[in-house]
């Protein structure tokens, strides 16, 4: 099962969750592995603790490596491998579109329980593609505002994208949902999912495939950094929004309190769950592997299930006590 973790802000916590997440799930007796796609500014193996020596994604990019699973890194951590992403490599960030290709095809074949994609920041093509490659990708917000409105716009890129993806260059759809990209204005009057299904109505076959595309969006929010329970404002408020204006639902996944013993383990360069398990940022993290490897199995299929689905305020009051 592919777990993408994009966010809309950068430095929400992605690479620090992600990692912390990685290391629970295996030792619930999962394999899971790491890649590191934040082109250009990759560091999650600084967040397990490991020097870039390995050679990553750089790799394929320059061609001295031909697939994915030829850059599987021992992490020291058992059933948890990495495949790093490039800070050793010039022009990584540009990736060509076949090595995007490659690393699609080879993600989905990769041998694990889990393989989680710790993305870059942004709506970036590239980003945005990764993230749609699995149910229920995660998005990484902190109760600020500018999180929670740069994390709305990434949806919304995802969900355009999706839907033009659904047809092919120079057809009169493509460019219908292009018209409406950039005529549409967002006050809830008409939501995106109420274009696509006209498009479904129009286009019967494309456009009832890309209207089943874009149901198969089930956001997983991971409020990171809460302080208080009122931070759950901050996912009801993306939620709101989501709903209102694109017809997407996001689901809640986990909420994490700022914890001041995360910088003690960057320090220490070991994740917290495995230098203090019962630290509440490591608490939090636990019991969210917990209830993604415990989700029904029908939650590894696209436009099926979420990839879990909390009551958000229990776990904020759970997480602050
Ligand atoms: N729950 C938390 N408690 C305390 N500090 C945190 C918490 N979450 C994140 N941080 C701090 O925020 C920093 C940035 O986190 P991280 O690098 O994981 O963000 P990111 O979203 O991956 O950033 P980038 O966009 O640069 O990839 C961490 O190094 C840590 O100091
Ligand atoms: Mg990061």
């Amino acid at each position: 099962m592919i777990i993408p973790v994009a966010s809309g802000k950068g430095g929400v916590g992605k690479s620090l969750v992600a990692a912390n997440l990685g290391v629970s799930l295996a030792r619930l007796g999962r394999t899971v592995i790491l890649v590191d796609l934040d082109f250009g500014c990759a560091d999650l193996h600084s967040f397990l603790g490991m020097r870039s020596r390995a050679s990553g994604i750089g790799s394929l990019h320059w061609k001295q490596e031909k697939n994915l699973s030829g850059l599987l890194a021992e992490t020291g951590e058992e059933r948890l491998w990495l495949i790093p992403g490039d800070t050793l490599q010039p022009g990584v960030a540009n990736i060509e579109w076949q090595v995007k290709k490659r690393i699609q095809k080879d993600l989905a074949e990769l041998p694990a329980d889990f393989i989680i994609l710790d993305l870059g920041t942004g709506s970036t093509w590239n980003t945005i593609d990764f993230w749609l490659a699995g149910t229920g990708g995660i998005i990484v917000v902190t109760p600020e505002i500018t999180s929670v409105l740069n994390a709305y716009a990434l949806l919304k890129s995802a969900a355009f994208r999706l839907l033009s993806q659904g047809f092919p260059e120079g057809s009169s759809e493509k460019a219908f949902v292009l018209d409406f990209a950039s005529e549409w204005v967002e006050d809830g009057t008409r939501s995106l999912i109420d274009f696509a299904k006209d498009l479904a109505r129009r286009s019967p076959s494309r456009g009832g495939a890309a209207l089943r595309a874009f149901q198969g969006i089930l956001p997983c929010l991971v409020i990171n950094r809460g302080r208080d329970e009122s931070d759950v404002e901050a996912g009801h408020m993306l939620r709101d929004l989501a709903v209102k204006n694109l017809g997407i639902t996001p689901y809640f996944g986990a909420f994490i309190p700022e914890d001041p013993a995360v910088s003690g383990s960057l320090v220490a360069r070991r994740p917290l769950v495995s230098l203090d398990p019962e630290a509440s940022f490591a608490r939090a993290i636990r019991a969210f592997a917990g209830r993604i490897a415990s989700a029904p199995r029908a939650s590894l299929l696209r436009a099926s299930r979420p990839l879990v689905d909390v009551d958000i305020l229990a776990l904020a009051r759970e997480a602050l006590s």
